[in-house]
């Protein structure tokens, strides 16, 4: 199996920058998520080398809810990243990764007043999505005494390659307002006292394997640009999204880079600014393509079985990556204590989770598998801990983070008390 250059295979166990992925599961204990810093960075400068070659201003934002640990944001605020955040938390932890609120742009579809009460608190934009949004922040801003900038989330209604439950910008979808729409709103916002447009925002779907779909919405978006400037709205950015998709089929799936990206979209962007006579910056918002590769996921086998199938039963379910049960998604796997022997069995791997959907991989060529070893699920940085829960009372694994040849903890273990610290009695228990 193909696979990126931090991952390696050595005396038949695999490595993730070097270190070997049997002894980070003896020493930190499994489930556990291993994650290489290395591999985001360059993931991120990949992105600034090849939008910056195009364009003369360009802001790379981290998608935050693809991953919302503390040291791989601060790994990305080091290298000068902003970020995408979609909630107050989501906020808190960008800011104190120690990323600029300048940075910041604060999207959501459903945000609450004192969600905008802190954006307006601290000094970050707002991708606003809907005139309902629109006015409740002018009241907020106006009470504070401030001016907020603001972009609106435009919905371009693009059919995209994936799958239907992360496509975001459908006609259907209910995120933005309705591309036609937009300069009546960007008109009402003008009108606002305490508001700023400045921005455009649009995002339209997650894991897209090509890139034309993307120069489609930078051509929507370069057009709506020209109506907004006509109008007098004065843009200082233009946020494509996120969305670019990583070779989950290590073996098949198209690879798409971001030299792809920014050579598909960025003349069409150009064209579209220079039509306008304008110079924003150009934000774009990628998560999954940012961190998904750098991650595995190392769960231990606690049986095999032979049933209808044979099953491999594992200690990691959808409690910690739920994407196979929820979208159906593939993940590699490999049997990181067996890493280069011949896949000569078949197995289904499955979670310990009571639910029969709860199954990582199924169907796999592996090679025989026995209790204790240890499997490595590929490709888990991008919604995976993001989306874990507690679900049958579970207590989450542990985060390891490597940076050249060192491996620390990003993220302790949950423990059984840490379930219970935050449950009350209310009074009739007591
Ligand atoms: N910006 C906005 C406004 C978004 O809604 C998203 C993702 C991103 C950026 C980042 O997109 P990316 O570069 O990661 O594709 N949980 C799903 C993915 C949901 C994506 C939602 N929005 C999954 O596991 O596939």
């Amino acid at each position: 199996m193909k696979l990126p250059h931090h991952l390696t295979i050595k005396n038949s166990h695999l490595h993730i920058n070097g270190l070997d992925c049997i002894t980070l599961a003896e020493k930190y204990k499994t489930p556990l998520y291993v994650t290489s810093e290395d591999r985001v960075v360059e993931q991120f400068e990949s992105y600034q080398k090849a939008l910056g070659a195009r364009y003369p201003k360009v802001q790379v934002l981290f998608a935050a809810k693809a991953n919302g640990n503390l040291a791989l944001m601060r790994a990305l605020a080091q290298k000068g990243a902003g970020a995408d955040v979609f909630s107050s938390g989501e906020l808190h932890l960008a800011l104190q990764a120690g990323i600029a609120p300048e940075k910041l742009l604060f999207n959501g579809s459903s945000k609450t007043p004192a969600d905008l009460e802190l954006a307006v608190e601290k000094g970050v934009k707002v991708s606003l999505d809907s005139l309902d949004e629109l006015h409740q922040l002018d009241a907020i801003a106006g009470a504070a005494k401030k001016k907020v900038k603001v972009s609106f989330r435009l919905n371009p209604a693009l059919e995209v390659p994936t799958h239907p439950k992360i496509a975001t910008g459908l006609k259907t979808s209910k995120f933005g307002i309705p591309h036609e729409e937009i300069p009546a709103a960007y008109r009402e916002a003008l009108a606002c006292k305490n508001i700023q447009p400045v921005g455009i925002h649009c995002h339209i779907g997650s894991q897209i394997l090509e890139v034309e779909p993307f120069a489609r919405a930078a051509e929507v978006m370069v057009r709506i640009a020209k109506e907004l400037t006509e109008m007098g709205v004065k843009l200082e950015f233009i946020d494509l999204g996120g969305g670019l998709g990583i070779p989950y089929h290590h073996d098949t799936d198209p690879t798409p880079t971001a030299e792809d990206y920014a050579a598909n979209v960025i003349p069409v962007f150009k064209a579209g600014m220079d039509a306008c006579g304008i110079t924003p910056e150009l934000w774009v918002e990628p998560g999954r393509s940012l961190v998904a590769d750098s991650t595995v996921l190392l769960t231990r086998v606690n049986s095999t079985k032979k049933a209808h199938k044979r099953f491999a039963n594992v200690d990691a379910g959808f409690n910690l990556l739920i994407r196979p049960a929820m979208y159906d998604s593939y993940h590699e796997v490999i049997v990181a204590n067996k890493a280069d022997a011949p896949l000569n069995a078949e197995y289904t791997v499955t979670g310990p989770i009571c639910e029969t959907g709860d199954i990582i991989a199924p169907d796999r060529k592996l090679p025989e598998i026995a209790a204790g070893d240890i499997i490595a699920i590929l490709d888990t940085g991008a919604y995976g801990y993001a989306m874990s829960s507690q679900y049958n009372s579970r207590p989450r694994c542990p985060e390891v983070l490597i940076h050249g040849s060192q491996a620390g903890l990003m993220r302790r273990g949950e423990t059984v008390a840490d379930l219970t610290a935050i449950m009350e009695h209310p009074p009739w228990q007591k």
